[in-house]
């Protein structure tokens, strides 16, 4: 099966082809990508030091045309004939994207120039994430649905991440359940458990920022540009190679809580507060922001390694899945691994590439597969963005 992937949910335009086979029931799910064209918009919100939502659907409009035919030319389907026809009305078609700024006629030119495409399934994300971000996604997937005669699958954001996280060896095992999931991201920070696959219950979660904020919100107090996450890891790494300490400590928050919550606005709060008290109107030094980074790093990783012993010693998970743009941290992953071994060394842990921790379209092109396996179809009429859209 050929599944088209769409993600617009936040600041990367990203389209996806892969072929899927397999079942998860049989553990033989396996794919291969054909086609990958991902925008990423980080040079465009930098300047406001996270992402602006309306600056993020302008752009997602402007680029997923492009995204769209990168990613059908190196799947070589540009040309390729369909056995039916192309059945779209272009009047349809462009109804469907009048909320969408430019949108339709960067597709008319595409949908016009090209036969049909042999793609099985649209797999959009539905959410959660910026609506007005989602909502260009969707309605570009409506339109191709139309187009093409092809059905759509709404893919949930962070199922997308649980299920590229669990691909070991380019295909998914079978998982031994209960599955523990920490997923780690720019909008999301929370501890699912799942007895079964696409059953979900949610045991922790932030009470106030993400982690990948708090990452970001640091790096701007460090001077560090958008996204902070890989800033602060570069240099913390240097930090510790050269064993540069921090000048001041920061908290290990809710350690004490008794449940498997977390918040990391404090420690953002600590950061501003120690930093200004350091400042006496110096410009900060780059042994001091690379101290600050490593602790923050530290501090961060020492919380996740403390709630997710004490998640599995509740839970008594046997896999651990840790997906999202966080995931991609090196230091977090080492800390999560070295505790697991050592802890749970019956369980196995399983992480994505750094490249598919971050938001991509991979990730929803295989969740698209599984749920279009499950029959998950969406009727077109019926699907929405939800940026608040629930795992649970
Ligand atoms: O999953 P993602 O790409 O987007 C959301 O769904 O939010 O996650 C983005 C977040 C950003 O906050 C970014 O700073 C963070 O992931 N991030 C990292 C690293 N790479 C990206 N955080 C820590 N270390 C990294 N290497
Ligand atoms: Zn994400």
């Amino acid at each position: 099966m050929k599944i088209l992937g769409i993600e617009t949910s936040c600041d990367e335009t990203a389209v996806c082809i892969i072929e899927a086979t397999g079942e998860l029931s049989r553990g033989n799910v396996r794919f291969s990508v054909l086609g990958n064209a991902l925008y990423s918009q980080v040079e465009t919100h930098r300047p406001y030091g996270g992402v602006f939502p309306n600056l993020a659907k302008r752009e997602h409009a402007k680029n997923l045309v492009p995204m769209l035919s990168v990613a059908l030319k190196q799947a070589d389907l540009l040309h390729s004939l369909a056995t039916s026809s192309v059945r779209f009305s272009l009047t349809e078609v462009e109804k469907m994207l009048e909320r969408e700024q430019g949108l339709f006629e960067l597709l008319k030119n595409v949908l016009t120039a090209h036969k049909k495409p042999v793609i099985d399934v649209l797999a959009v994300t539905a959410g959660p994430g910026l609506e007005p971000a989602l909502w260009v996604g969707v309605n570009f997937a409506k339109a191709l649905s139309l187009a093409w005669d092809v059905p759509i699958v709404a893919v949930n954001h962070m199922e997308g991440h649980i299920v590229i996280s669990a691909v070991k060896d380019e295909h998914i095992a079978p998982l031994d359940f209960p599955v523990l999931a920490l997923l780690i991201s720019g909008g999301h920070t929370e501890l699912v458990l799942m007895k079964e696959w696409f059953h979900y219950e949610k045991v922790g979660q932030t009470r106030d920022d993400a982690v990948g904020e708090a990452f970001d919100k640091v790096a701007r107090l460090l001077g560090l540009p958008y996204p902070g996450g890989p800033e602060i890891s570069r240099l913390a790494k240097e930090a510790r190679e050269k064993n540069i300490l921090a000048p001041f400590p920061l908290p290990r928050a809710m350690l004490q809580s008794g449940d498997l919550d977390f918040s990391f606005s404090g420690l953002k709060t600590a950061v501003r507060r120690e930093l200004e008290k350091l400042d006496g109107g110096h410009p900060m030094s780059v042994n001091v922001k690379m101290g600050v980074a490593r602790e923050f790093e530290e501090a961060v990783a020492d919380v996740f390694a403390a709630k997710v012993r004490d998640a599995f010693e509740q839970t008594g998970a046997r896999t651990f899945i840790v997906g999202g743009g966080v995931a991609a941290n090196d230091y977090i992953k080492q800390r999560l691994s070295d505790m697991i071994e050592k802890e749970f060394p019956k369980v196995e842990m399983r992480v994505c590439l750094a490249e598919r921790a971050t938001d991509n379209a991979l990730m929803i092109a295989l969740a698209g597969y599984l749920r279009a396996q499950r029959g998950n179809f969406a009727k077109p009429e019926d699907l929405v963005a939800n940026g608040n859209l629930s795992l649970v």
